[in-house]
């Protein structure tokens, strides 16, 4: 698949873009052959690679060095990196950062959290010729200050919140918004109003595309795992089941069996055996 620029990504409207997490090597490997269309190593890394409980933990080097390994196994791929917590505050810190995700780690674009707060980072983002996706609804980083994990938007002022953050984001040069976390008519109103994409993930199927967290979708996380979720594998189980099998075989000896194992020239043996 050819990689899309950011204005064929900005047109793509209603074009129901498939977008997965990847955090390493392997794991973007089998996304792109899989075909999806979008690659982001997002901060849930923190949580599901990396064994936090929230994403605040996630530095700046392991956002490099996972998007690093990310684009090793989708070096055709369109990847985009999360600034992580506390590494975009400032116009001049977010574009240290930026540079880091896209001149190191050979990000194609990055992800911030936050709407009207955060037009004049993305302003300076994008006029340094930074692709930015926005991000709104349930925005992680501040899950505390959003009072948790929680659905995003439900009375007038806080869905007003998440339309005029969206349509800010657009106005400040972001080439597409992700809507988290918010109820789906909500979603379906600020696809209808803003002109670049919307990108879902709990937000119903009114988003010109969706994301899911790839150990969700493969059964690969214990933790917590939202509703909106929906698991097309057992990747744990059957890894786990594997995994008991093996240590079975090895305790019992079945395992190297036949054809597991090298052999070597008689004479040389009979020399050794003889030394
Ligand atoms: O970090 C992440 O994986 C994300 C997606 C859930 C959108 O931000």
């Amino acid at each position: 698949m050819k990689k899309p620029t950011v204005l064929d990504l900005k047109r793509n409207k209603g074009g129901r873009l498939a977008m997965l997490t990847a955090y390493d090597f392997p794991s973007a490997r089998l996304v792109a052959e899989a075909g999806v269309d979008l690659i982001l190593v997002g901060d849930s890394l923190g949580m599901v690679v990396l064994g936090y409980d929230t994403t605040l933990p996630v530095t700046l080097a392991d956002m490099v060095h996972h998007t690093r390994a990310a684009r090793r196994g989708a070096p055709e791929a369109f990847v985009i990196a999360d600034l992580p917590f506390l590494t975009y505050g400032t116009p001049a810190q977010a574009l240290e950062s930026a540079a880091r995700l896209m001149k190191e780690a050979l990000a194609d674009s990055v992800k911030l959290e936050g709407g009207e707060e955060v037009v004049p980072i993305v302003e300076a983002l994008v006029r340094a010729g930074v692709p930015v996706l926005g991000h709104v609804g349930l925005t992680p980083q501040t899950a505390s200050a959003l009072g948790g994990y929680k659905l995003q938007g439900k009375d007038e002022a806080a869905a007003k919140r998440v339309l005029d953050g969206a349509a800010a984001l657009e106005q400040a040069g972001c080439w597409g918004v992700v809507l988290e976390l918010v109820p789906a008519p909500l979603a379906k109103l600020v696809t209808e109003r803003i002109g670049i994409p919307t990108i879902g993930i709990g937000a119903g199927p009114h988003c010109d595309g969706q994301v899911l967290v790839f150990h969700d979708l493969v059964g690969m996380f214990s933790g917590f795992t939202p509703t909106f979720v929906k698991r097309y594998a057992e990747a744990g189980a059957s890894i786990k089941d594997a995994v008991a099998r093996y240590a079975a075989e090895v305790r019992d000896g079945s395992f190297p069996g036949e054809g597991k194992s090298f052999g070597m020239k008689d004479e040389v043996l009979k020399r050794l055996y003889g030394t």
